[in-house]
């Protein structure tokens, strides 16, 4: 399948997976995943498990990502880590702002912005997640709440920052619920973040971001919601936390 920007299947491992248990993960999938090169392919463990799983897949095509950071780069923050911390294990990607951060740590756009530009600063990628609940889309609010969270967690990233941000579509409702987005639907919600990006950012810009989708992405539904033009690629959490079914997401996908 042709598609207008390279594929990017994440798996958002959240509270899971002892290092042992990561070890056997990523070790399953290097073995399964071995042959693929049309996919960028990335797991985000705890940052207990950082470690062992950063030595495991050198020399393989799985890359490394963590779930959180720290927008300040050192200091007496206790119980937090910082960018700095993250590139010590060859960290490249940082997933920022999920919902469930949003919701529990009641993270907002302004500190997940600050969280982005502090992980631009150290050269790691962030992957910022947006998306709306279930009485939002209910409410017909579903654009609006969009539109102040990509204002408001990519506020002040230059250009230049935000082609190498990825954004995560995460609808709330859709999230461990087993119930996805249809691809209608995040086709739809994409196609509107891309118009907001391209008011910010520039039509340039806007075509070369990536736009993941995530939400019960599970092997059967891979595939319909990839072939989505704007769709370009997923965050997978329940499904990533298997060898089967991790492998099988990507290998739909392609
Ligand atoms: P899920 O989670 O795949 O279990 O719905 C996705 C996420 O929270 O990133």
């Amino acid at each position: 399948m042709e598609k207008a920007r390279r594929l990017i299947i994440a798996g958002n491992w959240k509270m899971n997976k002892t290092v042992a248990e990561a070890l056997d993960l990523v070790n399953g999938l290097k073995r399964e995943l071995a042959n693929v090169k049309e996919v960028d392919i990335l797991v985000c463990p705890p940052f207990t498990a950082l470690c062992e799983v950063s030595k495991a897949i050198l020399d393989s095509n799985i890359k490394l990502g963590a779930q959180n950071m720290n927008e300040n780069n050192v200091g007496a923050f206790t119980g937090e880590i910082a960018a700095v911390m993250l590139k010590e294990f060859s960290v490249r990607y940082v997933i920022l702002g999920h919902s469930e951060r949003r919701q529990y740590q009641k993270e907002t756009d302004e500190l997940i912005s600050r969280k982005a530009l502090a992980a631009h600063n150290a050269a790691l990628k962030p992957i910022v997640c947006v998306g709306e609940t279930l009485n939002e889309r209910e409410g017909g609010l579903t654009e609006k709440v969009l539109d102040r969270q990509v204002h408001g967690s990519l506020a002040g990233l230059t250009p230049e920052q935000m082609e190498e941000t990825i954004i995560a579509y995460e609808p709330v409702w859709a999230i461990g619920t087993g119930r996805n987005a249809t691809a209608e639907q995040a086709q739809q919600a994409h196609t509107f973040i891309r118009s907001v990006l391209a008011k910010i950012f520039g039509e340039n810009v806007a075509k070369k971001v990536r736009i993941q989708y995530g939400g019960s992405v599970k092997p059967s539904n891979a595939r319909e919601l990839m072939s989505q033009p704007d769709v370009d690629g997923a965050l997978v959490g329940g499904a990533s936390l298997e060898v089967r079914s991790f492998a099988d997401i990507i290998k739909n996908s392609i």
